[in-house]
C-alpha cells in the first residue's frame, strides 16, 4: 500500500524514480510524486491520479542533471486523493522532502504540539506532521540521520520513509518500522524501495531491511544502523534470481490475463521437486523439523483466505488435522486461547499484509509454531514464520490475485497430501490413494493448457449477455463454498457489480429473497457428493424466477439459463478447473464494462495498514 523509492547514483535520477513507480503503481495509484534537486531548490512535483499524469506534468520540466531523488505511489490513508495530499512532503522550511508509505498513529498529538511552535500544514497527511516534526528536530541534533532517527522513537505507527535534504544533495535516507522496505545494492548507485522490481533492471544485490532499521546512502557508500541506538546493524546481501519477465505483459492485453493464463506453469513449477518417483509421497523439507499439527490455525485475508477456506477441506479429510480458518483482521483482536503445540498457518501472496503479519506475532507470542505460505520471497511474513513454504507463483502484477491463489490450493493439497504420508496411519489416506491423488495434480497444467482458451472463449460470450446484471449470486457446497466466495470477490472487485457468496444451503435462511429475474445465480455443480443438493437449491433459485449460470461436467443432469461444462478432474481438486473459469468472467465482465481491470478503484495490491 503506497509504493516508495529512493535513488542515488550517477544516472539522471527522476527518470530513475519515475521507472521504478511505474513498478509500484501496483500498490497504489490515487497520486504520486517525486522530489530532487534542481541548482540549490529542493523541488517537488506531485499529481493527482495515476503515474500518466505525473509524467505529463515532468515533461514540463525542464531537464535535470539531479542524481538523487525520491518518488512515491499512493493509496489514500489520511485525506482524499488531491494533489496537496500527494507525496512527497515538504517541512516548512522547504530543506526536507520524505515519500512515506504507512500511518503514523500519534500524528494529531504532534500536529497539535507542532502547531502551538508555528508550524502549517497543507495536507491532511500525517506524512506532512513527520516531515516537520523532524525538521523540528533537526534544530537541536547533529545531524539528520539523528533527527530523523529521533523523530521515528516519537512516531509510532507503521512506516517505510525515505527523505532528502536541500543541504547534502547526493545522500538520501531510508527507515522501515511494520511496512516492507528493500535496499539495492548498485555499482555506482543506490537504491531503496518498497519491493524489488523498483529497482530490479539496475541491480539484483539486495537487502531485507528489518524493523527498526535505518539507512544513509550516496551513490557510493551506505550505512544501516538500529533505529534505537544508530549502532550497524548487521546484514547480508542476498542475491534476486527472478527476472523482470514477470513484470512485462507479454502480449497479453492485461497483466490479470496473462496470470491466468500462467496457472499451469505455476503448477507445473509448484509440484517440480516435491513428488517422489513412487508418486505417492510429497517431499517438503521445509517442515522436517516440525510436527504435525495437534490443531491448525489457518489466517489469511482476502483471496488468500478463500484459499485457507478451501484448503481446510484437504486437511481435515487427507491428513486429519482439525483445521480453524480465520480472516486475520478479525483473529488478531479476539482471545484466541492458542495452545503451544497449535500451529498457525498463514497464507499471504504478498507476505507484507499487517492484519495477517500482526496474527502471526500474536501466536509467536503465545509460543504457538507459524508456518508462512507465502509468495514473496524474503517478506516480512515469510521472515518472521517459524518455517516457510514459497508458492513459487513469480511476481503478481495485476491488483486482483489469480495464480498467487491457484499456487495456495496447489501447495494446501500438497500440505495435507504430506502430512497424510507422515502420519502414515488409516486415519489419513492410504499410499495408494495418495498417489491416486498425485496422479491427478499431474495433469492439471495440461488439462488447464488446454482448456484455458475455450474457457475464455465462454466467459467472454456470456459477459456480454450479463454484463447488465447488477447484482450476481455464487453459490457452492462443501469444497466449492469458498470458490463461490471467490467468484463474487473477483466480480465485484473488477466490474464493480455488487455480487455475494453463499454456501448453497444457507439461501433459504434469508438471501433466496433477493432472487427475482434481475439477479443472476453463478451455481458451483460438479460432479461430487453434494451435486444433488446443489441441484435442489438450483431448482429453489428457478422457482423464484432467477437465472443460472451452472459450471457443471458432462453428463450431468442439470437445467439451467446456461450450462458451462468444465474438464472432469475428480473433486474436491475440479476446484483447479472452477478458479480460471470464475476468474475468466469477471476478467471479461472487467473489460466489456470498460473497468481498469489491473487497477481497480480504490483497492492497492499489499495491504500494508491495517
Ligand atoms: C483480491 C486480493 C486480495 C488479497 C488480500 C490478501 O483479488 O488480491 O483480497 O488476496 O489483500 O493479500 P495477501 O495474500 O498478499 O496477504
Amino acid at each position: 500500500m503506497c509504493g516508495i523509492i529512493g535513488y542515488a547514483g550517477h544516472r539522471p535520477a527522476v527518470p530513475v524514480v519515475t521507472e521504478g513507480l511505474r513498478r509500484l503503481e501496483y500498490r497504489g495509484y490515487d497520486s504520486a510524486g517525486v522530489a530532487f534537486m534542481r541548482q540549490d531548490d529542493l523541488r517537488v512535483i506531485r499529481s493527482k491520479g495515476k503515474l500518466a499524469a505525473l509524467e505529463e506534468k515532468l515533461a514540463d520540466e525542464p531537464v535535470t542533471t539531479a542524481t538523487c531523488a525520491i518518488g512515491h505511489t499512493r493509496w489514500a490513508t489520511h485525506g482524499v486523493p488531491a494533489e496537496r495530499n500527494a507525496h512527497p512532503h515538504c517541512s516548512n522550511d522547504g530543506a526536507l522532502a520524505i515519500v512515506h508509505n504507512g500511518i503514523i498513529e500519534n500524528y494529531q498529538e504532534i500536529k497539535a504540539d507542532l502547531t502551538t511552535k508555528g508550524y502549517i500544514f497543507h495536507s491532511e497527511t500525517d506524512t506532512e506532521v513527520l516531515v516537520n516534526l523532524i525538521a523540528e528536530r533537526r534544530k537541536s541534533e547533529p545531524d539528520l540521520l539523528h533527527a530523523l532517527a529521533g523523530a521515528l522513537r516519537e512516531a509510532h505507527g507503521a512506516y517505510a520513509v525515505c527523505l532528502i535534504q536541500r543541504d547534502a544533495p547526493g545522500t538520501f535516507y531510508a527507515a522501515r518500522m511494520s511496512a516492507p522496505l528493500i535496499f539495492g545494492l548498485g555499482t555506482g548507485e543506490n537504491f531503496v524501495a518498497s519491493d524489488i522490481p523498483a529497482f530490479l533492471l539496475y541491480t539484483r544485490r539486495v537487502i531485507f531491511l528489518d524493523d527498526g532499521d535505518i539507512v544513509q546512502a550516496t551513490s557510493t557508500d551506505y550505512q544501516i544502523m538500529h533505529l534505537a541506538d544508530l549502532q550497524p546493524a548487521k546484514h547480508d546481501p542476498q542475491t534476486i534470481l527472478w527476472d523482470m519477465q514477470a513484470a512485462q505483459k507479454t502480449g497479453f492485453r492485461h497483466f490479470m490475463l496473462k496470470e491466468i493464463f500462467e496457472q499451469p506453469r505455476v503448477i507445473t513449477d509448484a509440484l517440480t521437486g516435491r513428488i517422489t518417483t513412487g508418486r505417492d509421497t510429497v517431499l517438503l523439507p521445509e517442515l522436517k523439523d516440525l510436527p504435525i499439527p495437534k490443531r491448525l490455525h489457518i489466517v489469511a485475508c482476502g483471496t488468500s483466505y478463500h484459499s485457507a477456506l478451501w484448503g481446510r477441506h484437504l486437511l481435515e479429510h487427507w491428513a486429519h488435522v482439525p483445521v480453524q480458518v480465520e480472516i486475520a483482521s478479525e483473529f488478531r483482536y479476539r482471545d484466541a486461547l492458542l495452545q503451544t503445540d497449535d500451529m498457525m498457518l498463514v497464507i499471504s501472496q504478498s507476505g507484507e499484509t499487517a492484519d495477517t503479519l500482526a496474527a502471526l506475532r500474536i501466536a509467536r507470542e503465545h509460543g504457538a509454531t507459524v508456518l508462512g505460505l507465502c509468495n514473496m520471497v524474503g517478506s516480512s511474513i515469510a521472515r518472521e514464520a517459524s518455517a516457510v513454504i514459497y508458492t513459487q507463483a513469480g511476481h503478481e502484477i495485476s491488483v486482483a490475485s489469480t495464480k498467487a491463489m491457484c499456487s495456495q490450493m496447489l501447495m494446501l493439497a500438497l500440505l495435507a497430501l504430506y502430512w497424510s504420508g507422515r502420519r502414515n496411519n488409516a486415519a489419513a489416506l492410504t499410499k495408494g490413494q495418495r498417489r491416486k491423488w498425485i496422479t491427478i495434480l499431474e495433469t492439471l497444467p495440461a488439462l488447464l493448457d488446454t482448456h484455458l482458451p475455450s474457457m475464455h472463449e465462454k466467459a467472454r460470450q456470456l459477459s456480454r449477455k450479463y454484463s447488465q446484471a447488477r447484482n450476481f449470486f455464487y453459490l457452492g457446497r462443501g469444497h466449492c463454498f469458498p470458490l463461490a466466495l471467490e467468484g463474487a470477490l473477483k466480480l465485484k472487485e473488477l466490474s464493480y457489480i455488487h455480487a455475494e457468496g453463499y454456501a448453497a444451503g444457507e439461501m433459504k435462511h434469508g438471501p433466496i429473497a433477493l432472487v427475482d429475474a434481475l439477479f443472476p445465480t453463478f451455481a458451483l455443480a460438479p460432479d461430487d457428493a453434494l451435486f444433488p443438493k446443489v441441484k435442489s437449491n438450483i431448482t429453489e433459485v428457478q422457482a423464484r424466477q432467477g437465472k443460472i449460470i451452472a459450471l457443471t461436467n458432462e453428463g450431468m443432469e442439470l437445467a439451467a439459463d446456461e450450462i458451462w461444462i468444465i474438464p472432469r478432474v475428480a473433486a474436491p481438486l475440479v476446484g483447479f478447473m472452477i478458479l480460471p473459469v470464475l476468474q475468466l468472467f469477471s476478467y471479461e465482465m472487467s473489460d466489456y464494462l470498460g473497468k481498469d481491470v489491473d487497477q481497480p478503484r480504490n483497492l492497492a495490491k499489499s495491504v500494508t495498514v491495517e
